[in-house]
């Protein structure tokens, strides 16, 4: 009979990742958090982007990988391994990573048992909770008569259905929040249109990411006519960038916090 290994537990934080070295805040302030939640566990991180991954490593920084950040743990001898992900919506980069996590459970001298954390925006607590956190948040710099608009990513994958989902949720709890995506719906243009009926003062962008990155620089802000600034400013409504990604505000994180600490409980099931 094979000699079983000695039980080891570890956290591996999967996040899509980022070149932009200020964005990379938001990664080590997550890391902060979540290793003052578990001091006694290990943590290694994984990036889903391989372009991201690649600029990395040809800026002489390290990146692995899920699959080879999950293939190392098992040479560093664990047996037991939650994987949070940073992801916002359960979309292609989570819906990968599970199939990632399913093939490289129960290998021969492998990782016995490895469960996964549930992204930012799953159940209805988490848009609850979500919505909470960020209604209060804005008070710190928007002043009554406001607009905040979050710019989420967006996707072609069903859980796209999660932004006008947020946006009900906020909408609910204060008409002045607004949700947009750079790549699904609602897109700039339909929040620009409720914009004009809302005639706010003023309009806060906030990223509805983990960092605030390459979207965040580009798309947000940025001079180059395209950005959303931009956009507003053209159409007579005052803009300003919040360069502060989800990942910056602790309230969020734990969030992801409580995801993690369910899929640590559900390691210990099975033991
Ligand atoms: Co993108």
């Amino acid at each position: 009979m094979a000699a079983q290994k000695v039980p080891k537990t570890g956290i591996l934080l999967v996040a899509f990742g980022t070149s932009v070295p200020d964005a990379q805040r938001a990664y080590r302030q997550i890391e902060q958090r979540v290793q003052a939640a578990f001091p006694d566990t290990g943590i290694r991180w994984g990036f889903t982007s391989s372009m991201v991954r690649h600029k990395l490593e040809q800026s002489g920084q390290t990146a692995y990988s899920p699959a080879s950040a999950l293939a190392r743990m098992a040479d560093e001898g664990f047996t037991h391994v939650a994987v949070q992900s940073l992801h916002v919506i359960p979309g292609y980069e989570y819906h990968d990573l599970l199939r990632v996590v399913h093939s490289m459970q129960g290998l021969p001298k492998g990782i016995q048992r490895i469960t996964v954390g549930d992204p930012l925006l799953t159940s209805h607590d988490d848009m609850a909770s979500v919505t909470g956190i960020l209604a209060n948040w804005v008070q710190t710099f928007r002043h009554p008569g406001d607009a905040v608009v979050f710019m989420g990513h967006g996707t072609n994958h069903p859980s796209n259905i999660y932004y006008p989902g947020l946006q009900f949720y906020l909408g609910e709890r204060d008409p002045m929040l607004f949700v947009g995506t750079v790549e699904g719906y609602p897109s700039v243009d339909d929040v620009v249109k409720k914009l004009k009926t809302r005639l706010p003062q003023k309009v806060w962008l906030v990223p509805l990411m983990t960092v605030a990155g390459d979207h965040a620089l580009n798309d947000m802000t940025g001079n180059n006519g395209q950005s959303w600034e931009e956009i507003m400013q053209r159409e007579q409504i005052p803009a300003q960038a919040v360069l502060k990604g989800l990942g910056q505000i602790d309230e969020i994180t734990d969030v992801w916090i409580a995801h993690l600490r369910t899929a640590l409980g559900q390691l210990a099931d099975n033991r």
